[in-house]
C-alpha cells in the first residue's frame, strides 16, 4: 500500500482493513499528533471542494500539515515543467502526495517518478479510490456490503467514481444495475472486466425499473468537463433526475448516494427523504482520508 492509485491494486482484504482504520479514526481510537511530523502536498491540477479539503482536514486531525498548488495556471507546469519533473521536486520537499489530475493515468505515471507515496484523487476519467473507499464506508455503516444490489446512474463513460467503485464492489458479490443515458454507458472494457471479476451488470434503460430492487442508488454528474463539445454535452444534460415520485416502494433501506457535486441530478426535496444519505458519504471523507495518510505515511 505504498501508492494509492487504483482499486485494481487493491484485493478485499485491503479494502476491508482500510474501512476499519477509518471506523478507528472516526471514533477518536488514535493517538493525537500521530503525524505531526508529516508534510503532504495536495497537487490539485484540476478543481475539488470535498476531496481538496477533506484531505486537508484529515491531515491537520492527524496532527501534520499541508501545503498545496491548486490549478495549473498557479504552477510552474504553465511554463512547461512537466507533470514528472513537478513530482521530483516536490517529492524532495514532502512526506506523501495527493494528486488530482485531468488526465487519466497521471497518478500512476507520477508513482514511477516520485521519492513518496502518491494518492490519486483523481485521474481524468480513469479512477478516484479515495472517494470509493468512503462510498463503501457509508454503505457498511448501513449494511453488510456483501450480496446487496446496486444501482449506479449517470455518467458511466467518464466518471471515475463509478469505474472505481464498481471495480471495489465486484469484491463483494454485488449485482450491478447500470443505467446510463444513450452514449454515457460503462466503458465495454470495464463492463466486460466486471464480468470476469464473476459480477452480475444488469442494464437498464430507465431508473424505475430497478430502483425498487436496490438496496443503494448511486447517482453521478454528468461530466460535462470530460466532452468533447458543448454540443455533445447539451444532447445529454438533463437527462434524468431523482425526484420524491421515484421513491414510491422502494426498500426501506434504500441509500441514495452521491459524489458530489450535484448539477441536478437530485431534486434537493430528495434531501428531506430518509434515503438521501450523500451529506453523510461526503463527511465520511475525512475518517478515510486519515486512515489513507497514517497507511501511507506512518
Ligand atoms: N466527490 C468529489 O471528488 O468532489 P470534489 O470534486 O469536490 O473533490
Amino acid at each position: 500500500m505504498y501508492h494509492i492509485i487504483s482499486i485494481r491494486d487493491f484485493e478485499r482484504r485491503d479494502l476491508d482493513y482500510l474501512l476499519d482504520r477509518a471506523q478507528e479514526f472516526d471514533t477518536g481510537d488514535y493517538r493525537p499528533g500521530i503525524l505531526d511530523d508529516k508534510l503532504v502536498a495536495l497537487l490539485f491540477f484540476e478543481p475539488s471542494t470535498r476531496t481538496r479539503m477533506s484531505f486537508a482536514t484529515a491531515m491537520a486531525r492527524l496532527g501534520g500539515r499541508s501545503i498545496g498548488v491548486d490549478s495549473v495556471e498557479a504552477s510552474s507546469i504553465v511554463k512547461g515543467e512537466t507533470l514528472a519533473d513537478t513530482i521530483r521536486v516536490v517529492g524532495g520537499y514532502v512526506d506523501a502526495i495527493v494528486l488530482r489530475h485531468p488526465k487519466e493515468g497521471a497518478a500512476r505515471l507520477a508513482s514511477e517518478f516520485a521519492s513518496v507515496p502518491v494518492i490519486n484523487a483523481g485521474d481524468g476519467a480513469g479512477q478516484h479510490p479515495s472517494q470509493t473507499l468512503l462510498d463503501l464506508y457509508t454503505i457498511r455503516q448501513s449494511m453488510p456490503i456483501d450480496g446487496i444490489d446496486v444501482g449506479l446512474l449517470g455518467d458511466l463513460r467518464y466518471g471515475r467514481t463509478a469505474h472505481s467503485l464498481a471495480l471495489a464492489l465486484s469484491l463483494y458479490g454485488v449485482t450491478l444495475h447500470t443505467i446510463a443515458p444513450g452514449g454515457l454507458e460503462m466503458p465495454a472494457n470495464i463492463a466486460l472486466e466486471l464480468r470476469e471479476r464473476g459480477m452480475e451488470v444488469v442494464e437498464h434503460s430507465d431508473v424505475q425499473e430497478a430502483i425498487r430492487d436496490l438496496d443503494v442508488l448511486y447517482v453521478t454528474r454528468i461530466q460535462r468537463e470530460r466532452f468533447p463539445d458543448s454540443a455533445s454535452y447539451y444532447n445529454v444534460a438533463s437527462s434524468y433526475r431523482i425526484t420524491p415520485d421515484h421513491l414510491a416502494g422502494v426498500k426501506d433501506r434504500l441509500m441514495i448516494l452521491h459524489p458530489l457535486p450535484r448539477a441536478g441530478e437530485i431534486d434537493p426535496a430528495v434531501d428531506r427523504t430518509p434515503y438521501a444519505r450523500y451529506f453523510e458519504q461526503a463527511s465520511n471523507g475525512v475518517p478515510i482520508r486519515m486512515a489513507l495518510l497514517h497507511e501511507v505515511m506512518k
